[in-house]
């Protein structure tokens, strides 16, 4: 390889969580999940890479520092798989299977926040080391897998679908996109970072403890995962928002009801979380129809959805509804948007500073390669 290769990899956020692995070796799901990827244009993770034989060892950057490769069995299993795929296509004695890998990765948002971070760090180590390495698509999510669970679905742009079942040899499952970014271009995404500093237990530890405690989880993987998913998939290819948005509001809520389930239980959500939940149901039910959705993760922060026409005004009630400290940043991500000020209902404010921001953006494509790189031909950060 005589040059750096450098992509971005996109944030998704699921709408049917993955929450339990059937197979830890493997990172196998117990039920099917659904995410949207979002666009890169406001988040994305950023990987360079160079590899040669010239180099000692694997090393790698993230956030401007080094990590321990060795520490890392993750990043160590990644590395084995990719090496593993080079001398499936080359052939076993392939020399570049033998090479060194320099990896440098950044996320243009904070890591610390809880924003998914892990699915585009991973997704974008995955899909870079590919194009350096020229492997195809087909072997790649079950690769980022390894890194994190939910990373194989930031592969692909749109409305994508991680299924639990498994190939024959019980080894592999698929994803599959359900419908381009393009197909929902109204669809507008809300980032509300809400103010919280409690270390949460990471969705590994998490889930591993509600497959060995939880008993509702059980029902769900049975009953309500398969038929919510074609639900959704159906309000997907149908653009039925509230549909949509229903369901995604009640896989949430079932979601964060398996972590109270486990035990000892897992908590995310906060007050502020709850505050958001009550004032998303309150704004739909005054405009009496569902127009806004919301969905969290393994943390506080909330995922809202909803379509560009009622942007404005939903905007407009939640600022006033969850005044920030300092108004010039509070806005962030897609900077053409007009707030119309009207406040239509009267919703009480709360107190200031609950958000720390709110992030706007939109659907997106996936990874792409592009030509800033973040390390020299020395394979040393810049
Ligand atoms: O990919 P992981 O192992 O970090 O797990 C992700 C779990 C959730 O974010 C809560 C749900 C999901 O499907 O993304």
């Amino acid at each position: 390889m005589d040059h750096v290769v450098t992509c971005i990899a996109p944030v998704n956020i699921a709408v049917i969580k993955y929450w339990g692995k059937k197979n830890e070796e493997l990172v196998l799901p117990l039920n099917d999940s659904l995410s949207l990827t979002l666009d890169c244009e406001q988040m994305h993770a950023k990987t360079s890479v160079i590899a040669g034989p010239f180099f000692e060892n694997d090393m790698v950057w993230l956030n401007g520092e080094i990590m321990s490769v060795d520490g890392n069995t993750r990043l160590q299993k990644c590395f084995q798989l990719v090496r593993d795929l080079i001398k499936k296509k080359k052939g076993v004695n392939c020399a570049e299977a033998k090479w060194k890998i320099r990896v440098c990765s950044e996320n243009n948002f904070p890591t610390a926040a809880g924003l998914a971070s892990s699915a585009a760090g991973y997704a974008c180590l995955i899909y870079t080391l590919a194009t350096a390495f020229q492997l195809t698509d087909e072997d790649l999510p079950s690769i980022a897998r390894q890194g994190s669970g939910s990373a194989c679905r930031s592969l692909n742009g749109g409305f994508v679908h991680w299924r639990a079942d498994v190939d024959k040899c019980e080894s592999d499952s698929t994803v599959v996109q359900i419908a381009s970014d393009t197909h929902w271009p109204e669809m507008i995404v809300l980032i509300l970072v809400v103010n919280d500093s409690k270390k949460k237990t990471s969705s590994t530890i998490g889930m591993k403890q509600s497959v060995n405690t939880s008993e509702l989880l059980k029902y769900r993987v049975n009953e309500c995962v398969p038929k919510r998913t074609a639900q959704i998939i159906q309000a997907i290819k149908d653009k039925h928002f509230s549909k949509f948005a229903e369901i995604t509001m009640r896989d949430s809520n079932q979601f964060h009801a398996i972590c109270l389930d486990t035990y000892p239980p897992c908590i995310y959500l906060n007050h502020i979380s709850h505050e958001i939940i009550s004032f998303i149901h309150d704004y739909n039910e005054a405009v009496g129809q569902i127009k806004v959705a919301y969905t969290f993760d393994a943390g506080p922060n909330a995922f809202v959805f909803l379509e560009k026409e009622n942007l404005s005004s939903f905007l407009s009630e939640l600022i006033h509804v969850f005044p920030p400290n300092h108004f010039d940043t509070y806005l962030r991500g897609i900077s053409s948007i007009q707030i119309n000020s009207r406040i239509m209902f009267n919703f009480t404010p709360k107190e200031k500073g609950l958000l720390k921001y709110i992030m706007v953006t939109k659907l997106g494509n996936g990874p792409k390669c592009i030509n800033s790189h973040l390390l020299n031909q020395d394979g040393i950060p810049y």
